[in-house]
């Protein structure tokens, strides 16, 4: 073999990808080393044929040999160009192999094993393909001798309906997982090596514990395919089973696709995967036996509570595929990790210039979402919530309380039904509580969680697990409560249940309405008055929503108290769009000329309106329209129209009011004629991302004059160009610089966007709509 097109240089390489072999002109390109000088490849059936064609397709082997009991196998893997030779005796087959990959069936891994042991070379990696990975090391274990440490056991999670080497396809395993599974002897230099081809080969490599990993799929796929073929057989046993699947419709057909698979492949599977299989088999007769209970005692509740957790339970798998942020769950154990090494997360790409007009419903106010289902599960009677933000931060507090036992419906377009269960009927949830990005869910739940009967943790993702969690356990704590956090007080957050909470009156140190709601919602399990007062107002959404569940809060000035042991009783809310959501539009619509847009039914409590008052100190053309009263919090229509802005020092007392808009209101200040001046907001430093700094830094790509101080920062307004933004995965810092772009002399790129997910789901489509040149990468 030759390389096309032929040259002098020395070359490692002979079947580099015909684009990099192109760029090869002698004296101008450097061809890279391979990963691996020479590849075995033992066991040449679809997985083994597609590694081997992977290596040879992306370069990364000088030579590529197979080992295969059959001499037709090993000819038709030469002719189709998969590999370049192959012996029959695999001890032959591994000879100067620096790595060997066996994919032969995994009952036959010991004896693989041991025939090739003989051939190997001293430093040779050895990894497989089985799809068990517990007997596969126990016969590496007895096969390999002194190889062993260089095994790095190895699952592909690819393969198609069609099998042996013919299938073989080079592009099986991109955008496809593999999971390692190293052991404790395994050399951490050979799994990276794996990790490294795997990788070149377009697939996301996974990392767990073996145990782990054969429980995994013990649940996911050994079990689903076990009650697969268990259901066609049992039908079939009943007498004439083509009479029966004469009326078998959709349902089964999807049920038990998957029941025509190989059975071979199998047998050997559940045989070789026993112990992890008869465990799932266990929990899942739990499941159908209460599953029969709830049909056979006619138990409504009981039914829709399993229906509607499976409805959100895959949901929340289907997102998983799509990769959103919540849903890109992270799993923490103290003998597993488990590391996702995809960066599938949208860039924004925005171009200059655009003007916003129509009308623009944004969507349901966040704190309110997060609300309406914790004050609904805890109280007594049925709440139906209409106009829910069915964003990832509202449902990582949804699914908490499903995960508590609370029946809950929908979210369908909004509309949420919680079936309360009363503030003693939560149940202990079966793992730790996984809050994705959110801040307040974590922060409320540590509260209303300190009194309950139960030991629960709550854990979150990289953002959530650097934010401080001390500033609510300390006041609950004097309560009563026992809470530990993790390393410099962040997450995860431990709370041990079954502790008795006395009501405690409480100055807060800082305005923050989470940590004065994480005291009140203690409250309501405390003996006695518990009371809270706040340096400044802060939003008092709890405080009101309270008093709409029928819950006596006493307020009075800068305190709000209640007394503990007390009822909440379900009723009917209505959450108006979220003037978070909004105020990208406010910015947007003030900034670029020619502008005029409609917000609809906002809110506009006046402990959030800061962003309000603001926008007009600098100019501003806001009206707020229509203004009326939606269960118990302040509605308007707003309308804004784009207004030369300049440049204000920030009243200190707004900073509360406004404390989620500064990303936006920075863009503002980059517009204004003039410096804009704000000091008294270090809490930005704690949001989900430094805010202050992250927000200086994308300024400074776009070019525009700053100064940035411990509490605040200085903008000087002017024109800006385009540049490549960080959002450092914080939804608000991309969907302001999404806005910068309409002023912006040059298009805006902004990285890690997925987050917007978490408080703004459509708001690519959405501003688009509106006017934006915004597209999705
Ligand atoms: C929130 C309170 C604020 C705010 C957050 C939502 C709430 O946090 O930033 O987005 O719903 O109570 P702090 O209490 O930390 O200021």
């Amino acid at each position: 073999m030759r390389c096309e097109p032929a040259c002098d240089m020395p070359c490692q390489i002979r079947f580099a990808p015909r684009e990099v072999l192109l760029q090869c002109e002698p004296g101008a390109f450097v061809m890279p080393e391979p990963l691996f000088n020479r590849i075995a490849v033992i066991g040449l059936g679809l997985i083994g044929g597609s590694f081997a064609a992977a290596a040879r397709k992306n370069g990364l082997a000088a030579s590529i040999v197979a080992g295969s009991r059959s001499a037709r196998t090993l000819e038709q893997g030469i002719a189709l160009g998969v590999v370049d030779e192959g012996s029959q005796d695999l001890a032959e087959a591994v000879k100067g192999a620096d790595l060997v990959f066996v994919s032969t069936p995994v009952s036959a891994m010991g004896k693989v094993l041991s025939a090739l042991k003989p051939g190997l070379s001293r430093t040779a990696i050895i990894t497989d393909g089985g799809s068990v990975k517990g007997n596969v090391i126990t016969a590496a274990r007895e096969s390999l001798g002194e190889h062993v440490s260089r095994f790095v056991p190895g699952h592909p999670i690819a393969g198609k309906e069609k099998s042996g080497v013919g299938a073989a396809d080079a592009d099986l395993y991109r955008d496809h997982r593999v999971i390692l599974t190293p052991t404790e002897a395994t050399d951490p230099a050979a799994t990276a090596r794996v990790r490294a081809i795997w990788t070149a080969m377009g697939a996301e490599v996974l990392q767990m514990a073996p145990d782990y990993h054969d429980q995994v799929l013990a649940e996911t796929s050994h079990l689903p395919h076990l009650l697969a073929f268990s259901l066609v057989d049992t039908l079939a046993r009943q007498g004439d089973s083509t009479e029966i699947f004469r009326y078998a419709a959709g349902g089964f057909r999807d049920f038990t696709r998957i029941a025509s698979s190989d059975p071979l492949m199998w047998h050997d599977i559940f045989r070789e995967n026993k112990a992890a299989l008869l465990q799932s088999l266990d929990l899942f007769s739990d499941g159908i036996s209460r599953f029969r209970q709830a049909v056979s005692d006619d138990d409504s509740d009981a039914l829709m509570g399993i229906m509607t957790r499976a409805n959100s339970a895959r949901a929340h798998f289907m997102a998983m595929n799509g990769r959103t942020s919540y849903t890109r769950a992270h799993h923490s154990g103290d003998d597993t990790t488990m590391t996702d090494s995809s960066n599938a997360n949208p860039t924004f790409v925005v171009t200059p210039g655009g003007r916003l007009t129509g009308r623009v419903r944004v969507p349901g106010d966040k704190s309110m979402s997060h609300r309406s289902i914790m004050l609904g599960s805890l109280a007594e009677g049925v709440t139906r919530v209409e106009g829910f933000l069915e964003g990832e931060d509202a449902l990582a507090t949804l699914q908490a309380f499903r995960d508590m036992g609370v029946v809950i419906e929908g979210p369908h377009n909004g509309q949420v039904t919680i079936h309360g269960v009363g503030l003693l009927g939560l149940k202990a949830p079966g793992k730790p509580l996984y809050m994705g990005n959110s801040g307040t869910s974590m922060r409320l739940l540590t509260g209303l969680l300190a009194g309950q009967a139960f030991d629960v943790e709550l854990t979150g993702d990289a953002s959530l697990s650097k934010r401080p969690m001390e500033r609510v356990a300390r006041p609950l704590r004097d309560m009563g409560a026992q809470i530990t956090t993790g390393n410099e007080g962040r997450p995860p957050v431990r709370i041990r249940g079954g502790q008795p909470l006395k009501g405690i009156h409480y100055d807060l140190p800082m305005a923050s309405a989470q940590v004065k709601s994480a005291v009140l919602l203690g409250g309501l399990y405390a003996e006695g008055e518990t009371s809270v007062t706040e340096p400044a107002p802060t939003r008092d959404h709890t405080e009101r929503m309270l008093g709409g569940f029928g819950y006596d809060v006493r307020r009075d000035g800068a305190t709000s108290a209640l007394t503990g042991g007390g009822t909440l009783t379900a009723c009917k809310l209505e959450v108006p769009a979220d003037i978070s959501s909004a105020a990208f539009f406010l910015v947007g619509a003030s900034i670029a000329e020619g502008s005029e847009l409609t917000l609809p039914h906002v809110g506009i409590n006046p402990t959030r309106t800061g962003v309000i008052d603001i926008l007009k100190l600098m100019g501003a053309d806001i009206r707020l329209e229509n203004q009326r009263d939606a269960g118990g919090e302040p509605v308007a229509d707003i309308v804004v129209k784009s207004a030369p802005l300049k440049g204000i020092d920030i009243p200190e007392e707004l900073v509360p009011l406004a404390i989620d808009e500064f990303p936006a209101i920075f863009i503002a200040a980059a517009c204004a004629e003039g410096d804009t001046i704000l000091r008294g907001a270090e809490e930005l430093r704690v949001k989900e991302s430094d805010r202050i700094q992250v927000m200086a830094d994308g300024l400074a790509a776009l070019g525009v004059d700053h100064e940035v101080f411990e509490d605040g920062i200085r903008i000087s307004g002017g024109p800006f160009a385009g540049g490549e933004i960080q959002s450092h995965g914080d939804h608000r810092i991309a969907m302001s610089f999404a806005m910068a772009s309409l002023r912006a002399s040059g298009p805006i790129t902004i990285n890690d966007c997925a987050n917007v997910a978490t408080s703004f789901p459509g708001f690519a489509q959405l501003a688009a709509h509106a006017g934006l040149n915004l597209e999705v990468k």
